[in-house]
């Protein structure tokens, strides 16, 4: 907060700043002459140089409560949506991309019952979850990490349904929208600190971007199916942008 005291200091010494030409909200003080007392007296109160931190107080809140909410839309989306620390609990969902993420620090929560940490099943979460459209058993594995920068998946398999565990990196999982018709495909980005359990279904594609500038993403991925890629059962390179 060193910026509004130097400020506030240039206005009292009175270096040739009108300060009422650097507060917007008191110039329609004087087009309104039958504004109510406590109005008139707020804007007189505003139009002071000492009212500029509290401006700047309001300011940064209003613009810390934005931030705080894109970050969690689906808290202002949905108007049942549960407390914050009830959502800690349940994992934050989003439907357009058949995940959830869980915190990977918050004790106790659905994935980490004690203070070792995180442990799940995949099949059983997603399940539990209520995620549709995911393996229901692995008959093939994969486990693996995406560098900074680096992309996986990018394809979409036509004879197996996969689940997927994603953590450890700021990760954007980008699933075929089958919801919105409108759209081509629906993202949610995973946190440093989440755990993102997340399906595709069978001829839905899928990329994992690691879009973090130092940290490794990991993720597991599980396969009801054992893919042949020599037949025509998987369409690769589906998104160029990415
Ligand atoms: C994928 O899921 C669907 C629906 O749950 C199921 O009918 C199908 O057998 C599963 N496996 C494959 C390989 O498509
Ligand atoms: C894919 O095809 C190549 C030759 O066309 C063959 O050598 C290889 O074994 C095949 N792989 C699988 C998994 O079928």
């Amino acid at each position: 907060m060193a910026n509004p005291r130097r400020t506030t200091l240039q206005l009292h010494n009175g270096d040739g700043l009108n300060p009422s030409s650097i507060l917007p909200l008191s110039s329609s003080s004087s087009c309104s002459p039958h504004q109510p007392a406590f109005i008139s007296s707020l804007l007189t109160f505003f139009r002071r140089p000492h009212a500029f931190p509290i401006l700047l107080f309001i300011f940064v809140l209003l613009t810390w409560l934005a931030l705080r909410f894109q970050h969690h839309p689906q808290l202002l989306l949905s108007p049942s949506s549960p407390s914050l620390a009830l959502t800690r609990q349940l994992g934050i969902a989003d439907i357009a991309t058949n995940s959830i993420r869980f915190s990977a620090l918050d004790f106790p929560s659905k994935i980490a019952r004690d203070r070792r940490g995180w442990l799940l099943d995949p099949v059983s979460a997603a399940r539990a979850a209520g995620i549709q459209g995911g393996a229901q058993s692995c008959a093939s594995v994969h486990v693996g990490e995406i560098r900074p920068g680096g992309v996986r998946g990018n394809h979409r398999h036509h004879t197996c349904n996969e689940t997927f565990i994603i953590w450890g990196a700021v990760t954007k999982f980008r699933l075929e929208n089958t919801h919105n018709e409108n759209k081509a495909y629906a993202e949610v980005t995973v946190g440093e600190d989440e755990v993102a359990i997340t399906a595709s279904p069978s001829g839905t594609a899928h990329a994992l971007i690691n879009i973090d500038r130092e940290r490794t993403t990991f993720f597991l991925g599980c396969q009801d199916n054992v893919i042949d890629y020599n037949a025509s059962s998987t369409d690769f390179n589906i998104w160029k942008n990415i």
